[in-house]
């Protein structure tokens, strides 16, 4: 999905979000995540959690949304909103965030919103969730 040129507010990425979760596939855990990341061009993706019976298969909304960014050419997320049945709303696990530290510039600026079905929200950063993440840079030939 992708809407370039228009502005998306916090609570249309939010709506968005929870739609996303609503197509979650997760018989084995019943936790539903939804996702929807805006990036530097205005690009909206969204992602659900897909889950396997081999459990080792099972992907986190945040990366699906993410793979389906990338695949459109999309690189430079700006503002990942993640929807959770939790209280506090979950933040999102350690794979996720390295992924998104993988096509963030800064971290500082990187928005991550969380939100339950309560419509109770928290705002991070990246920076806030990944301090001193390992990024390309630390590779040195
Ligand atoms: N899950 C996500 O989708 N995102 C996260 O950041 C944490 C966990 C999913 C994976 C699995 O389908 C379910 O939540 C329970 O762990």
């Amino acid at each position: 999905m992708s809407s370039p040129n228009t502005p998306t507010s916090d609570d249309q990425l939010i709506a968005l979000a929870k739609d996303a979760r609503e197509r979650a596939y997760a018989p084995y855990s019943n936790y539903n995540v939804g996702c929807a990341i805006v990036t530097a061009d205005g690009a909206v993706f969204t992602g659900a959690n897909v889950e396997n019976a081999s459990y080792g298969l099972c992907i986190c909304a945040e990366r699906n949304a993410i793979a389906a960014a990338v695949c459109q050419g999309h690189r430079d997320l700006q503002t990942v909103a993640i929807v959770t049945q939790s209280s506090p709303p979950a933040a999102p696990c350690g794979l996720c965030r390295q992924t998104i530290n993988e096509f963030c510039h800064v971290p500082s600026e990187l928005r991550i919103i969380l939100v339950n079905l309560k419509d109770e929200r928290r705002d991070f950063s990246l920076a806030e969730l990944l301090p001193h993440g390992f990024r390309g840079e630390h590779i040195t030939p």
